[in-house]
């Protein structure tokens, strides 16, 4: 008996997947996206709030006003590992470690790129002296913090040798978290995960860190390119809350939660994340970069959890696992949204009219059914009081 708990609670760690919120570092990297102080202190808090388990909070380096909001953040964030970027100087990395010094739990994240491209165009280095780098950078970060990230930036389309090579030198110089980004949202699910399973295999010391996605969405594929990851012996994923970072983004953090959630049938994989948050922190980022949340996009758009058909309704008024794989509420939505509109039927019709204090007999309730339908046709969206003025017309005239 006391076997099978503990096997248990070992089944369970090694599931459990660490999620990295990049909201406010690749996240704010979207053109247009950039947030003031304020706005990440209160964005830090609700996704401590959600219990997302690394926030990295800025690029120190990169302004005043980045390494104020990573200084800041630490100081206030007391239950998430707070992180900050530096690329592979000792420069950025000691206004890292300086920006992070308050914080609780702290992270240096330092990278720097391996694939042939970025090597010979935007380093203008061979790559042994890249490779001397990783073990300077990586060592030089571990002096200052116990909690050090190496990414091996575009490791999607770096020759594999020589990332095994960089993963190698990275474990060796100490670093506890191993990332391999698909920088350019270039990869295939498939690949991305064999990948994984290839470094796992066969770099010495891989079995001692923490392997990490993160994917860009160039392709659209991130957030199954993620999971791939996963699949292939990540345990961490970096995410941004609405999806938001370069380009097209990086994977959508409030996506990798609820598929991970959703689909614990399949797949053993769970995060800590409070999902009754997501809507909320949705909400927030969309505020305050000023990015509107796409209608139809999965888990926080305004149309995630709305029937407008009336076959649809129909079923959703029977049962709503007829339509819906997921509450509204499990992500902090209120609840299902029944659209009334020229598809809706009149089973919904008819609770719409009990929901607006309308019990009808049979002959007004195919009159007021009628109107509606005409008005439907004419009309993209029927609003409660169109409703109530067209029952109240039917009656009139009955
Ligand atoms: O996309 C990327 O490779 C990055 C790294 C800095 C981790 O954002
Ligand atoms: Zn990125």
């Amino acid at each position: 008996m006391t076997a099978d708990v503990s096997k248990t609670a070992a089944q369970a760690e090694r599931d459990r997947v660490i999620i990295f919120d990049t909201t406010m570092r690749d996240g704010e990297q979207s053109p247009g996206a950039s947030m003031s102080l304020e706005e990440k202190l209160e964005l830090a808090k609700i996704l401590e709030d959600m219990r997302v388990d690394v926030i990295e909070a800025g690029f120190p380096i990169a302004s005043n006003g980045d390494f104020e909001a990573v200084r800041q953040i630490s100081e206030v964030v007391t239950e998430s590992v707070v992180c900050g970027l530096a690329r592979a100087g000792a420069p950025d990395i000691d206004r890292c470690a300086e920006a992070i010094k308050r914080a609780k739990r702290g992270r240096i994240h330092t990278f720097i790129s391996t694939s042939p491209v970025h090597m010979k165009w935007k380093l203008q280095m061979e790559p042994e002296q890249v490779l001397e780098m990783v073990t300077r950078s990586v060592g030089h970060a571990r002096n200052l913090c116990g909690d050090v990230e190496w990414s091996a930036e575009d490791a999607t389309r770096t020759e594999r040798d020589f990332l095994l090579r960089c993963v190698e030198a990275a474990i060796k110089a100490g670093a506890t978290t191993i990332n391999l980004p698909d920088t350019v949202g270039y990869s295939y699910p498939s690949e991305y995960a064999e990948m994984f399973r290839d470094v796992i295999e066969n770099v010495p010391g891989a079995d001692k860190v923490v392997f990490s996605t993160h994917c860009h969405n160039d392709l659209g594929l991130a957030v199954a390119n993620s999971i791939a990851g996963v699949q292939g012996g990540a345990r961490q994923i970096e995410c941004a809350v609405n999806g938001i970072g370069e380009r097209a983004g990086n994977a959508a953090l409030e996506e990798i939660v609820m598929a991970l959630k959703v689909r614990g049938d399949k797949l053993p994989f769970h995060t800590a994340v409070e999902t009754q948050h997501i809507t909320r922190a949705s909400r927030y980022v969309s505020a305050i970069t000023g990015f509107p949340v796409q209608f139809n996009k999965a888990i926080v758009g305004k149309n995630a959890f709305a029937h407008e058909s009336g076959i649809h309704q129909d079923g959703m008024l029977k049962n709503a696992e007829t339509y819906e794989i997921m509450k509204p509420e499990d992500v902090g939505q209120v609840e299902s949204n029944l659209v009334m509109g020229k598809h809706s039927g009149r089973h919904a019709f008819r609770e719409k009219l009990k929901d607006l204090g309308y019990e009808l007999g049979q002959n007004a309730l195919n009159e007021a059914f009628q109107r509606f339908k005409d008005l439907a046709d004419k009309k993209k969206h029927v609003f409660d009081d169109d409703i109530i003025a067209l029952v109240d017309d039917a009656l009139a005239s009955s």
